[in-house]
């Protein structure tokens, strides 16, 4: 069963693409990419999606009828993969289907993800596993990160301390002690890339800012800056998460409300990348001042924000976690291919250290082929 074939599918905070992966674990300390594919959502789901992201009218009806669509993308997306590689659902051990989320309140208890896996089981004719946050939620944890266990079974090195950070719509980083085999800590810090793309969606109708260079064209401004680092999130005490609901565009339009003055555009784009760096970096230096920080996610294209990073982590050799033999962009993809074989080992998905859980907990819903 070592060499048994997983699909692990993600669409993260920064709703770009349905990315999907397929892997072997050729052991308990490595992953092997055999295929995989990204899919920009098409432009009427992604607008649903970033609606129901927010409350409004009719959101049950709303709801209903995207997570059935998105589970048909999720399912052609799956599909597709296969097709692609002349892989037969039946050869597959199982796809973790991490969903979409459209809300993470963890504060209250609950996170919720949707694209009905149910469609992707019809489809794919393999099982399925979905619905991985609840379980942690229900012990008592934050139903995230849930990666940190991931990246700790692939990355930790006796020895050497190891940062892994995530530049998603979100930044996770999960610090990984080199003095101890079962030390892992791991949180949301902040915002990653959401409050960048926000801008240049509302401002330049592109996705993201290519490689930071509207960014980089800027200033930081110091007192914008310090009203953003004013947010409670920062100074709460992990752990912790954060999605869309807490980092959004209205918050960058109060922000510059309080100011009182212009600012251009180019000098809100290098503050808000600014944010991101500093929030990390704060988080990074409260672990330690040295090692290796190890880069993933769509932000590892953004030159100005890894830059910063560079600058205010001195101690920190910096390097994308293909450095590492793991591509930055299908690691979260994989961590839920992963998670699917320990849902079919029986195993704890989630790390009671990171999220707060009572104790570790078997996460996600096996649907039938
Ligand atoms: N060439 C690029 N230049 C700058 N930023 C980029 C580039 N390519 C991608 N990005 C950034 O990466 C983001 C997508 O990254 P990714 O898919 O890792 O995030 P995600 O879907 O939010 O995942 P998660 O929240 O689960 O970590 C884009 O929204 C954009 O901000
Ligand atoms: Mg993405």
């Amino acid at each position: 069963m070592g060499e048994a074939i997983y699909m692990g599918m993600m669409s993260g905070t920064s709703m770009d693409a349905v990315d999907a992966v397929l892997v072997t674990f050729p052991d308990d300390h490595s992953v092997q990419l055999l295929a995989s594919i990204s899919r920009p959502w098409p432009e009427d789901l992604r607008q649903s999606l970033f609606e129901l992201c927010r409350p409004g009218a009719q959101e049950l009806y709303r709801m209903a009828r995207l997570d059935r669509d998105c589970g048909d993308f999720f399912a052609a997306t799956a599909q597709e993969l296969l097709r692609q590689h002349g892989i037969a659902g039946a050869d597959i051990a199982a796809i973790g289907s991490h969903g979409q989320t459209i809300r993470h309140e963890p504060g209250v208890g609950h996170s919720l993800q949707i694209g009905d896996p149910n469609r992707i089981a019809e489809v794919c004719a393999c099982p399925v596993v979905a619905d991985f946050r609840r379980r942690d939620l229900a012990a008592g944890g934050q139903g995230a990160p849930l990666v940190p266990a991931f990246h700790a079974a692939l990355l930790h090195q006796t020895g050497t301390d190891r940062c892994v950070l995530n530049l998603g719509g979100m930044a996770n980083i999960t610090w990984l002690d080199g003095r101890s085999e079962c030390a892992v800590s791991g949180y949301d810090t902040g915002p990653g890339n959401v409050l960048i793309d926000a801008w240049m969606q509302q401002q330049h109708h592109r996705p993201y800012d290519p490689q930071g260079r509207y960014a980089a064209a800027g200033d930081v401004d110091a007192e914008m800056l310090q009203i953003l680092l004013e947010h409670p999130y920062f100074a709460l005490a992990a752990p912790k998460s954060v999605g869309r609901e807490t980092f959004h565009l209205d918050l960058i339009e109060q922000t510059l409300a309080r100011l009182g003055r212009q600012l251009a555009d180019s000098d809100i784009l290098r503050t808000l990348t600014r944010l991101t760096a500093v929030s990390v970096a704060d988080c990074i230096r409260r672990h330690g001042e040295r090692g290796e920080l190890i880069l993933c996610g769509g932000g590892v294209h953004n030159l100005t924000l890894q830059a910063d990073l560079a600058a205010l982590l001195p101690g920190f050799k910096l390097n994308g976690s293909d450095a590492y033999g793991i591509d930055p962009q299908w690691m979260e993809a994989m961590a839920f291919a992963w998670l699917a074989r320990a849902r079919l080992y029986g195993l704890p998905g989630n790390l009671p250290a990171v999220t707060g859980a009572r104790g570790g907990r078997c996460l996600g819903a096996l649907y039938a082929p």
